[in-house]
């Protein structure tokens, strides 16, 4: 199979809903652009909306009249985070400091997910919660003034390190977070460049108290989530290459770009720059002879999201690929362990579950058959990249779910194969 083209992927999610939360919390006007324009992110303006935020209707490029750190308003309505892991954990760390209660609610996916890993931070700051049986969703928030606070983020979760360092924002105090390997730092880079003092030491974030953040315009990156897709597909493919510019860069996100090099994937960066606080570059994928690699707990913060990803391009590597260390993915938008293996079983691919990861054995044996999605964005792409190549015919349950993160990914993947 012949790829070729240039793939512009969309604004990266998570800089998108911070640009949003931060561009709310600030004194006065922000302007966003390049936002990614998706479900997800439309559920982090919805619930800023509720609590008084001026935000339009999310377009290329936008202003924001930022409220101030503990501006927001009391919400008439639940705020409904759809199907947003970053929305509600990232919320509830803002609503934590505010003065007044507000109720968290998401989508059948989300209302699944665990929600105590916020609570517990933010109560030890002094907030209460009423969770549904099990630390889930629906979730009632009961703001507070809020005490100081020092954490160990075992999970190296972003979203629970992004939690409390925005309820430390809000409330006006220190947060130290102490997490095993460095997740995304992206909350880090935007209270930093909004005035705030921020030290970070490998593992150690610490914020010291910060009365108000400035407004600032924040021009949001490709996202390499996204990239990763279309990286893969050129490392599947027999010739050509695929293009991917302004990829964020930033060494808390590209773990996936360094696995594919290490699986054979020819990958090039041009253009190497900073732009907005993060590093950002043009990426240049080309396929090769791929050959299995093992994927240890120190590498997977990095790679998170991408892991569906990685497995079904270990369909076609030569060897066995073996993550481990990976037992968040059992708490994504679906248990993304049980859901990949299942699915490449489905189809015809040798893989096996690991309590904490996978074991994927690669052939030349053509894939068929259907997968079912339980409506994860990230499983319908990594399997329609599979999908896409000659030999292989793999049906996607529910390819509008891509729409979370990626709503113009089918036409995109359309383009570079044909
Ligand atoms: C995110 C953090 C990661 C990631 C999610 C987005 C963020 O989740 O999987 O897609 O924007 O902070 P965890 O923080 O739960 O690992």
């Amino acid at each position: 199979m012949r790829v070729s083209g240039t793939v512009r992927v969309p604004g990266d999610k998570s800089i998108s809903h911070r640009a949003l939360m931060f561009a709310a919390l600030g004194d006065g006007q922000s302007r966003v652009s390049r936002i990614l324009n998706s479900a997800d992110v439309r559920s982090t303006a919805g619930v800023l909306r509720a609590m008084g935020v001026g935000i339009p209707e999310l377009s290329a490029d936008f202003v924001v009249e930022g409220r101030g750190l503990r501006g927001l308003q009391t919400p008439s309505t639940d705020l409904d985070c759809g199907n947003s892991g970053t929305t509600a954990r990232l919320m509830s760390g803002i609503v934590a400091a505010q003065h007044f209660s507000a109720r968290l609610v998401g989508d059948e996916s989300l209302s699944r997910r665990p929600m105590g890993r916020v609570a517990r931070p933010l109560a030890a700051m002094g907030a209460s919660f009423e969770m549904s049986a099990g630390e889930r969703l629906p979730m009632t928030v009961h703001g507070a003034e809020l005490e100081k606070v020092e954490w160990d983020n075992a999970n190296s979760s972003a979203q629970v390190k992004s939690a409390i360092l925005l309820a430390g924002a809000c409330g006006g105090v220190e947060a130290v977070v102490r997490e095993p390997v460095p997740s995304r730092d992206h909350t880090e880079r935007m209270l930093a460049a909004r005035g705030a003092e921020v030290w970070v030491n490998d593992r150690t974030v610490m914020l010291w108290p910060v009365t108000s953040l400035v407004a600032l315009d924040v021009a949001v990156p490709g996202d390499p989530s996204s990239a990763a897709f279309f990286a893969a597909l050129a490392g599947l493919a027999s010739e050509g290459s695929i293009t991917l510019p302004d990829v964020c860069l930033n060494a808390t996100r590209t773990g996936f770009f360094f696995a594919l090099a290490r699986m054979g994937v020819r990958l090039e960066v041009d253009d190497e720059r900073t732009e907005g606080g993060e590093t950002v570059g043009d990426v240049v994928a080309a396929p090769n002879a791929l050959r299995g690699i093992v994927v240890e707990a120190a590498e997977v913060p990095a790679m998170i999201d991408e892991l569906p990803m990685l497995a079904c391009l270990a369909t076609r590597a030569d060897g066995e690929t073996t993550v481990r260390g990976a037992s968040e993915l059992r708490v994504k938008e679906s248990d993304r362990i049980a859901a990949v293996v299942s699915n490449l079983r489905a189809v015809g691919a040798d893989a096996d579950e690991l309590p904490d990861g996978f074991v994927v054995r690669g052939s030349r044996t053509p894939l068929r058959g259907r997968v079912v999605t339980h409506g994860d964005h990230r499983l319908a792409m990594a399997f329609g990249v599979l999908g896409a190549l000659p030999g292989n015919e793999i049906a996607v349950d529910d390819p509008s779910c891509v729409d979370v993160s990626y709503p113009g990914f089918w036409r995109d993947l359309a383009a570079v194969v044909a």
